[in-house]
């Protein structure tokens, strides 16, 4: 298992670019699956979740590749025979595998899916999921572990949600766009990934409404047909290059991102004291003298990402005064904080709450990454954090950020990866 050793103390200063979102390019990675045909996709992310949603297309039976080791393009070609049936090896190690139910039901009529269990911060269920395709006139039944899901032709319906989630929407979002008639989905998620979707499944030929608020209204057509698309800039990506600017004491331009995307973000970093402008296609953060502690609240979006949570948090260890951490999304997503403490952050938690209070410094240790954002915001912290700190299990890193250490070296980061 590799693992990212860091030199603390530099400021970081220069130009950087984002690279496609991963949440975006997962669930249209699936959507190809609802088109006889080659889709081509560009700005595919290089990830290792990407990775496993290609792997995973390729066992139903399409062609799904990177056109070569570096390219940012993807194809994906649903021509011969698909096997509608995603297995438990590899749906255990992505969840958002569960993405191809909603295409899979609506195309052939049946899924055969394995349940995605839980991982690292939380249940995880996808009972939303199942509601929604049942409201469509799917047959649910769960059996050895897999959701086997079939329906001869899917009828719209109404699909309440009881709770908002992000590929819940998606999914029977990608159900609905093959029902005959008309599907209205309401308490939708509104993250801009759902909205991305919509476009990308508008361009095959359907019939979408209102994607990006919480109601989705959509007319059933008979067929779609492929597309080309290019995937849209990573917000949580972006707005992890923001932070490494803001804890390193730096100033940094990080290009290709979608401002309006990330407002709530970039409103908490203003309020730390940053300097944030909108140039050149881009959003650049100045670090202030002093960092002041902000307090933070996850919500669904437009509200603050709970991507963002952790990486915020090690910001807020090194900030002047005591932030309030509200983590409203998932049960159990503070497994940082105990390797910020080996750094010297002064946090306590209380349920859902994490309260930081901020230290002169932090310094250098081994650490362990326990899940995908935890790795950045420890990353982030060893920018800062005086002497060396070796951040381990850097698997979960890989899974959501494309080569981070080379981006932030490029920015003046003493930064490398060591194969372990
Ligand atoms: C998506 O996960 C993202 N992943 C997550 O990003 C992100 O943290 C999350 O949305 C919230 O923004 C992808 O898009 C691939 P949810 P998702 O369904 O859709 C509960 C990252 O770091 N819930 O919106 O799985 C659930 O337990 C990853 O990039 C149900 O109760 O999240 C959670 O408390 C991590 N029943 C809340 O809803 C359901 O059927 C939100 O989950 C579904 C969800």
């Amino acid at each position: 298992m590799d693992k990212i050793v860091i030199k603390g103390g530099r400021a970081l200063h220069g130009e950087v670019q984002a690279s496609g979102a991963k949440n975006a390019a997962l669930p249209i990675l699936a959507s190809a699956l609802l088109a006889d045909g080659t889709s081509t996709y560009r700005n595919v992310p290089d990830l290792a979740d990407v990775a496993t949603m290609l792997k995973v297309l390729r066992t139903m039976g399409c062609d799904a590749e990177r056109d070569a080791e570096t390219s940012d393009v993807c194809q994906v070609g649903v021509n011969g025979h698909i096997t509608p049936e995603a297995p438990y090896e590899l749906v255990k190690t992505m969840r958002a595998s569960v993405l191809v139910l909603g295409p899979l039901v609506a195309r052939f009529g049946r899924a055969r899916v394995s349940m995605p269990g839980g991982c690292a911060i939380g249940a995880r269920p996808i009972d939303q999921h199942l509601k929604g395709l049942k409201a469509l006139g799917a047959d649910i039944h769960l059996t050895e572990g897999y959701v086997e899901a079939t329906a001869k032709q899917l009828k719209g319906g109404t699909v309440n949600f009881d709770v908002i989630t992000v590929t819940g929407t998606e999914n029977v979002m990608m159900a609905a766009v093959l029902a005959k008639g008309r599907t209205v989905m309401e308490n939708c998620a509104r993250e801009p990934e759902v909205e991305e979707l919509a476009k990308v499944l508008n361009k095959m030929g359907a019939r979408i409404e209102g994607a990006g608020t919480s109601i989705i209204t959509i007319q059933g057509v008979d067929g779609l047909k492929p597309v080309e698309h290019a995937i849209l800039p990573d917000r949580i990506e972006a707005g992890t290059l923001l932070v490494a600017a803001a804890i390193s004491g730096g100033d940094v331009l990080v290009k290709r991102v979608v401002p309006e995307h990330m407002d709530a973000m970039v409103e908490k970093l203003r309020e730390a004291g940053c300097t944030l402008t909108a140039e050149g296609g881009g959003l650049r953060c100045k670090a202030p003298q002093r960092l002041e502690a902000v307090n933070i609240t996850t919500t669904e979006h437009p509200g603050f990402p709970t991507d963002m949570q952790a990486q915020l948090m090690a910001l807020m260890s090194v900030s002047q005064g005591t932030s309030v951490i509200n983590e409203n999304i998932f049960e159990n997503r503070f497994m940082h904080v105990p390797e910020l403490h080996r750094l010297g952050a002064d946090i306590t938690i209380q349920g859902h709450t994490a309260v930081v209070k901020g230290v002169k410094g932090l310094s250098g240790a081994p650490v362990m990454a326990t899940d995908l954002r935890a790795s950045a915001s420890l990353i982030l912290a060893g920018l800062r954090a005086e002497g060396r700190t070796d951040v381990s299990r850097v698997y979960h890193l890989d899974r959501g950020y494309e080569r981070l250490e080379r981006k932030l070296s490029g920015l003046g980061a003493d930064i490398r990866r060591e194969k372990a």
